[in-house]
């Protein structure tokens, strides 16, 4: 899918505290990435997306704005790149578990090598995944604490976004490593990121969507942060994708029950379980412990 020409950038403010579920909603109701920002101290969060065309972009508006206590809103016009400027002016380098770091491709000139730390560059674009958000931490910092249990073994990363997980795995010394998308620009995405990334072994990116028929490959690990709903209904095809552990997260944090109960039936126990209060994680592993 080639990117729009033009985009309708819909600025929603928010209290700061409401600002992670109006994101998530966000996604859930109308697949669209949403960026959040927030300013130390402030009472108030903006969260943004950007979708091609005016009229969805007000729809987008209105439900929110029933759904959620908005406090002001505005739609502006924009270029593809002007939203990749704004990306990439709120992507920091994130340092994620004992042996990662994630760089942004338009930092120039790249930060200085941190011992013990492999960079995974990635470029800003349409798609979610730069390491800032919890959820993308969370599964950064699990697979680097899998590497040492489990050397070598395939992963699959399930909703791949800009493919900074698949990245990630590849780096740690995974293979085969996969990602799949439904989203054929965040496919198009991942796959030029791993050209940014010529010392990692490239992983396979595929377009594949989760409610569309079961996965197309299956490895030792697979990772999903997705949504709890997703999660949940497809939990039986996640489960015949995965060999020994699930790293599930995008799960709000009252939702974690709901996704437990629909995995620990199908043989899987938690091995570790993180929240920041808004969003949780999941290790499950197969069998007992
Ligand atoms: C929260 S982002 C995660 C991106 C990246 N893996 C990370 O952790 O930062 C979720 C991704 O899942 C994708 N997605 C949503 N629904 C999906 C489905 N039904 N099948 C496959 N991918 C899906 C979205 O396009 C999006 O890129």
């Amino acid at each position: 899918m080639n990117a729009p020409d033009i985009l309708h950038l819909l600025t929603l403010q928010i209290p700061v505290g409401q600002a992670d579920r109006l994101a998530a909603w966000l996604g859930e109701a109308v697949d669209v990435a949403a960026v959040e920002h927030t300013r130390r101290g402030a009472a108030s969060a903006w969260v943004e997306v950007a979708v091609p065309d005016a009229t969805q972009a007000r729809l987008i508006e209105a439900a929110a704005r029933s759904a959620f206590p908005v406090e002001a809103s505005r739609i502006q016009v924009q270029t593809p790149r002007d939203w990749v400027a704004a990306c990439q002016a709120h992507f920091p380098v994130v340092e994620a578990g004992r042996r990662l770091r994630i760089v942004p491709a338009h930092l120039d000139p790249r930060p200085a090598p941190t011992a013990g730390r492999s960079d995974v560059v990635v470029q800003c674009g349409l798609s979610f995944g730069t390491g800032q958000h919890f959820t993308t931490r969370f599964c950064l910092d699990a697979l680097d604490r899998l590497a040492d249990r489990e050397p070598g073994a395939s992963v699959l990363d399930v909703g791949c976004g800009t493919g900074v997980l698949a990245l990630a795995a590849s780096a740690l010394g995974f293979g085969p490593v996969a990602g799949t998308d439904l989203d054929p620009s965040a496919v198009a995405q991942a796959t030029e990121n791993a050209g940014l990334n010529p010392g990692i072994p490239p992983p396979s990116f595929l377009v594949h969507d989760l409610t569309a028929g079961p996965l197309p490959v299956r490895a030792d690990i697979v990772v999903a942060n997705l949504f709890s709903r997703l999660l949940v209904d497809y939990a039986r095809r996640l489960d015949a994708a995965a060999g020994r552990w699930l790293l599930l997260t995008g799960i709000q944090e009252p939702e974690t029950d709901d996704v437990l109960a629909a995995f620990l039936p199908l043989g899987w126990t938690v091995a570790r379980a993180e929240g920041d209060a808004e969003w949780s994680g999941l290790v499950l592993r197969r069998g007992g412990r």
